[in-house]
Formats: C-alpha cells, structure tokens, sequence
C-alpha cells in the first residue's frame, strides 16, 4: 500500500486526478470505478479541466460507479447518478452509455447480478477510485461478520445514515438500504485509489492503515491489494 499524505485536501485531489488521467493515458478504454461523497469532487473538478484543456479524453473511457441508494430513480436529485452526471459526466467527454451506476429500482438481486456481468464483460475494472466512511465503509460496505463478494443489496447503519443525511432534507428521507459493489468486486479490479481527507475520517484511516485486517472495517481488505494509492490530507492522517 503506497500512502501520500499531503498539506491540504486540495493536493490530494489532485493527485488522485493525476493518478485517473494517467490510467486513461496508459490505456484510452480504460474502465474506471468511481466513488461519489464529498471526498472525491475536487478531484471530479480537475479531471474536467484536464478534459477541458485536451490533455486526457474521456471518448473511450468506460465507468461503474461503486453504489447507488435503493429506491432512488437516477432523475432522483439525491441519487448517485444524479451526482454523477452534475459532478462529472455532464464536463467530460465520455459517452453516457459508457456510465454505469448500478440501479435502485427494481429487482435488487438481479440489478446486483446484472452489475457484476457488466463489470465482466468491459473486461473488469482497471482503475477503482473510492472515499472512505467514517466506520470504514468502500461503497456501501458496512462493517459485518464477513468481507461481502459481490455487487448487493446492503441495509445501511444508523452511523451512515445519519453522515449521509446532510445532503438530504432530513434523515427520514435517507433511503435504509443501497446496492453496492462488494469487497471483492473491489478487489478484483487491477489498482485500487482510496482518498480520505479531514478529521472525521482519521478514526477510519487509522484502522485502514494500522488496524486488524477486518469485516468490522471493511477498507482494511485493501491492505491485501497488490496496487492500492491512498491520498490523505494531514488532517486525515493525523492518528497515523
Ligand atoms: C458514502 C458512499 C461512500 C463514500 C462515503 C464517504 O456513504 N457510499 O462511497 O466513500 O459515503 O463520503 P464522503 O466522501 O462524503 O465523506
């Protein structure tokens, strides 16, 4: 695990911007998996500039986002795609049907099923970019008995529902459950890219980087990943 610990979260965003435009360059078709969360909109931001000013182009590129809220319809304002497209797709040249958030509506075993057939059939994920819940959480992962595998369908603590209901009018409105990418689906992609900045998240980077390697924080699986970048600001780090 290479961990980089910069003076503001400024710096590691951009970073982990540097780090996605290299993946493309490297590879014009790369698939990327995205993370949605404050965490990475700066870098979204910088990705859009580099677009913008014609150093990485996006014509190619495919993306599947890590999760997606359940009972959300993707025009829903608070919903994954809907933040997607506002914070990234709509400034990129990427084409739409190359975007991939898994869906909340419908049949969630075999929306799960579908996204991870997806997956395979782009070739698996070469690049996955994530944040990092406050309880250790990738995609919506919660801590649990055992590492989950696949894409599916997961109740949401009262910790993340609680984080999470800042972008919504109340917590009554935050949806119980999501649809999300397991542990091993992101494990099997080929490099891994984790950002973390602020104090909230040092409990969090601290069991990431230090604790057991554990369900009950489910980052810490990345410490068993041959390729994984960790980005964090100071503060982030400041239980290291
Ligand atoms: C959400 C997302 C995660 C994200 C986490 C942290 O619950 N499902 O993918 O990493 O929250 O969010 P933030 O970056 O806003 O702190």
């Amino acid at each position: 695990m290479q961990i980089h610990i910069y003076k503001t979260p400024e710096l590691a965003a951009k970073a982990a911007a540097t780090l996605i435009a290299a993946a493309i360059l490297a590879k014009n078709d790369a698939v990327i998996g995205l993370p949605t969360g404050s965490s990475p909109v700066a870098a979204y931001r910088e990705l859009a500039r580099m677009n913008k000013e014609g150093v990485i182009d996006f014509s190619r590129v495919t993306t599947f986002n890590l999760d997606e809220y359940i009972g959300l319809a993707g025009d829903h304002p608070q919903s994954y795609r809907h933040f997607m497209d506002e914070n990234l797709f709509d400034h990129i040249n990427i084409a739409k049907e190359n975007t991939h958030v898994p869906s909340g509506i419908g049949d969630g075993a075999a929306n799960a099923r579908a996204y991870e057939e997806a997956i395979a059939a782009a070739g698996g994920i070469d690049l996955q970019f994530m944040g990092i819940g406050r309880n250790g959480h990738i995609g919506f992962n919660e801590p649990a008995a055992a590492f989950s595998d696949q894409t599916g369908v997961i109740t949401l603590t009262p910790s993340t529902i609680e984080a999470n209901a800042r972008f919504f009018a109340s917590a009554g409105e935050v949806p119980r459950a999501a649809i999300s990418m397991g542990v091993g689906t992101i494990m099997r992609a080929r490099r891994t890219l984790l950002i973390a900045t602020g104090a909230d998240k040092a409990g969090a980077v601290y069991g990431l980087v230090r604790g057991a390697i554990t369900p009950s924080l489910p980052a810490s699986a990345l410490r068993l990943h041959p390729h994984c970048v960790v980005l964090l600001d100071e503060d982030a780090a400041s239980r290291l």
